[in-house]
């Protein structure tokens, strides 16, 4: 993906050697949710913002589908309201469902307010159409909108006195009460981040610390998702004590891009909104044997739908057959696939793309109420790493982007709520693990590898309590493996993230073990049915609690 030269060129003023760092607010990600509150509290206060790689670098900046929003004539805060309810499956939180959507129009507002371009039509928003959605009501720029808003939203914070913004600076742990030298003190006063250029960690000591670190795609072995969607709020949060809410719902993408040299390549549902069709090799269409609503079922569905075609003929993937589009369509509306496309040798516009489902969304994460809080005080989390409870067991396209401009904003009232009155305590140095040799490179590379087949094979679309016990056992061995590795090594950033996508995956399968039934997106060969007697409750996992 194209990166704005300006954010390269971009370099840290601060001084290198400064070990510990005070500031009001510590944002940790540097996608749509962070960098929309960082400008939401700069007002307020000094805000300091973390991110891990380059700046842009984030899921945000390959979304492509748009953001769902009540803007269409025949549309309706109800009828959004209920697609949303119904793609749930039960488990949606519906005040929150009610104030996202509600919120939707004047989130996209300010979005525009800062010069985000989204695509017209006639002088109005055009609103493209995605699965479960009952209506036209997703905003977009072509399909690259993700790019479009963290291009706008990067230069903003960059253009803010009151932000100062660490890039290359990954996330290691929270600080909290045991690393405090103050008796008596509850809660999360920052966190511990690894600088990549010096090796060194700092202490970044704040009175309100917000996760906005994103997904966690790259637990999986094939996700839409970039390398930074390791998971690590979640992780953290969970290292501190956070309640975690819902992990065994992960969304599958319909259609990546199949392809032996696409790393995470994703086809939009827009596609499918606009008319294509998935089809076998032999050319012949299946959806509707799966769902009345063909390529526009939910998510779910169309995965299911693919892996079971898939599975019944031994196909390496299926195809999405974009030719019949309007001509000239692909070009206005798709330029970015287009252009993908091209590069691996495929013209959309004259044959079918072959496409295999992949990781793509975690609805579940670090459990917060209305306003962001976590269970943790001074603990915050918007975005993908949240759980809201907007998407209950499934996530209805385009209302991430959505829920994470939302929660920003209301996010606002509960970071300040009594901040005037917090102190800060000082903080002990990192307690770093005893060794001084670097982790081996290859071995990290395999235990990587391992990680991920083993959720891919034994935690995916299709799981069974047979599965997810192969699962348990085999990441129980690999996290002893790498905990004792993190003990004894400096830790670079390849180790610590691998540290984390085990934690998830593990805590991934502990949720799917415990929900005995199907629904939404967890669906099991040994539960195959849904359960509302026993199940129309969130999976909570709290550590010791669970
Ligand atoms: P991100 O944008 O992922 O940002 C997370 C940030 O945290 C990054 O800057 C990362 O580097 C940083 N970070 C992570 N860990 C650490 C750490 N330990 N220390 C420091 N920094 C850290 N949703 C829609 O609604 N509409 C769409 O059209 C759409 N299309 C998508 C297409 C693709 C290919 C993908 C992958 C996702 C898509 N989604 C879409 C989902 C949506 O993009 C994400 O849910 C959303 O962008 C998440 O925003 P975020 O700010 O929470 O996280
Ligand atoms: C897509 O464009 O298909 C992705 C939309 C989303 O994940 O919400």
């Amino acid at each position: 993906m194209a990166s704005s030269p300006v954010h390269l060129a971009y370099r840290p003023t601060f001084a290198a050697s400064q070990a510990v760092i005070h500031t009001d607010f510590l944002i940790i990600g540097s996608g749509i949710a962070g960098l929309s509150l960082a400008l939401n509290l700069a007002e307020r206060g000094r805000v300091t913002l973390v991110t891990k790689k380059a700046l842009e670098d984030s899921n945000t900046n390959y979304a492509q589908g748009g953001v769902a929003s009540v803007l269409g004539e025949d549309d309706s805060f109800d009828l959004h309201v209920q697609d949303t309810l119904a793609a749930g499956a039960g488990l949606c939180r519906r005040e929150i469902v009610e104030m996202v959507v509600r919120d939707g129009p004047a989130r996209i507002r300010d979005l525009e307010s800062l010069g985000v371009a989204f695509t017209t039509q006639g002088g109005q928003l055009a609103l493209g159409l995605e699965g479960g959605h009952s209506r036209h009501r997703i905003v977009h720029n072509a399909d690259h909108t993700g790019r479009e808003i963290e291009t706008h939203l990067l230069d903003a914070v960059l253009d803010h006195e009151r932000i100062d913004v660490h890039p290359y600076h990954m996330a290691i742990d929270l600080i909290g009460p045991r690393h405090v030298e103050r008796a008596n003190v509850r809660g999360v006063w920052g966190a511990y981040a690894l600088d990549a250029a010096t090796g060194e960690v700092r202490a970044f000591v704040a009175k309100r610390t917000v996760l906005a670190t994103g997904g966690a795609g790259k637990v999986y072995r094939y996700t839409t998702n970039p390398d930074i969607a390791t998971g690590d709020g979640v992780a953290m949060a969970h290292r501190a004590g956070a309640r975690i809410a819902n992990l065994e719902f992960v969304q599958f993408h319909p259609t990546c891009l199949y392809h032996p040299r696409a790393k995470s390549f994703l086809l939009t549902e827009a596609l499918r909104g606009e008319g294509g069709r998935l089809i076998d090799a032999a050319g012949a269409r299946f959806m509707d044997a799966y769902d009345a609503r063909g390529e526009l079922a939910p998510r779910d569905i169309v995965a299911r739908a693919i892996d079971s075609e898939m599975k019944k003929t031994a196909a390496p993937c299926v195809y999405l057959d974009v030719t019949q589009l309007p001509s000239g369509m692909i070009e206005r509306r798709f330029p970015s696939i287009l252009e993908r496309c091209l590069d691996f040798g495929i013209d959309p516009r004259r044959e079918p793309i072959p496409v295999v489902p992949a990781t793509h969304y975690f609805c579940g994460g670090i459990d917060v109420d209305a306003r962001g809080r976590s269970s943790i005080e001074n603990l915050f989390a918007i975005g993908e790493v949240s759980h809201t409870g907007l998407h209950g067991a499934n996530r209805l396209a385009s209302n991430s982007l959505l829920e994470a401009l939302v929660f920003a904003e209301r996010a606002y009232d509960g970071v300040l709520e009594n901040v005037d009155t917090v102190t800060l305590p000082a903080v002990q140095p990192w307690e770093a693990p005893r060794g001084h040799v670097a982790p081996d490179p290859m071995v990290l590379e395999h235990d990587w590898d391992e990680a991920r087949r083993v959720m891919w094979d034994y935690v995916g679309i299709v799981r069974s309590d047979q599965r997810l016990t192969i699962a348990t056992e085999r990441l129980s061995s690999l996290a002893a493996t790498v905990e004792s590795v993190y003990r004894k090594s400096r830790v670079n950033q390849d180790l610590l993230e691998l540290r984390n996508i085990i934690e998830v995956g593990r805590l991934v399968v502990r949720s799917a073990l415990l929900r005995k039934e199907s629904r939404g997106l967890h669906y099991t060969e040994t539960y195959p049915d849904r359960d509302d007697a026993h199940f129309l409750r969130d999976t909570v996992l709290e550590r010791g609690g669970e």
